[in-house]
């Protein structure tokens, strides 16, 4: 599917909330973040909006960083980091995927979605629209000490 391993470049802190709140998260639903870094996303979904949440990381130094934040933050009955490549893991049982990934990897990561993803799922991604998908709402955000404004894009399957 693919090679391109997509770099790693955090959500701004103050850009989550918004993005799970896009996607009205509720408690106890199953967030997937694919490529979750340094687990920023997972730890917001767990710990601010109750969902369970998976986070799939490639990277074992990002694994290990968001593993250890986890535990210290006695979130571990929550969360789930699978140290895989995000196209092996499957995605059915996911009610909201809140990602930062670019548009090739969303483009590529697509026939997956239709896939596997259930009607009413939702996904939001900063910054990035998957290709010729129609979006159910943009929102338009200011990160903290960026000079532009950025989008987040929602999605519903
Ligand atoms: C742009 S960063 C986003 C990090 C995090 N989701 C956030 O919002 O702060 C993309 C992440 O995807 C990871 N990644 C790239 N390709 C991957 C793959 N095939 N499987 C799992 N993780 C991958 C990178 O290591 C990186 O941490």
């Amino acid at each position: 599917m693919m090679n391109y391993t997509e770099p790693y470049i955090s959500t701004p802190e103050d850009i989550i909330p918004k993005m799970l709140t896009l996607a009205s998260v509720m408690p106890n639903e199953m967030v997937f973040d694919l490529g979750s870094g340094d687990g920023r996303m997972v730890i917001t979904a767990a710990k601010d909006f109750h969902a369970r949440v998976v986070g799939v990381e490639i990277r074992r130094r990002l694994v290990r960083e968001c593993r250890r934040k986890v535990r210290m933050m006695g979130l571990s009955h929550q969360i789930t980091i699978s140290c895989r490549n995000f196209k092996k893991v499957s995605l059915r049982k996911a009610d909201v995927l809140a990602m930062y990934l670019s548009s090739y990897t969303l483009n590529l990561l697509a026939p997956k979605f239709m896939k596997e993803l259930r009607p009413g799922v939702r996904i939001v991604n900063f910054d990035y629209q998957i290709p010729d998908w129609t979006t159910a709402r943009e929102i338009e955000v200011m990160p903290a000490g960026w000079e532009k404004p950025h989008s987040i894009f929602l999605y519903v399957m």
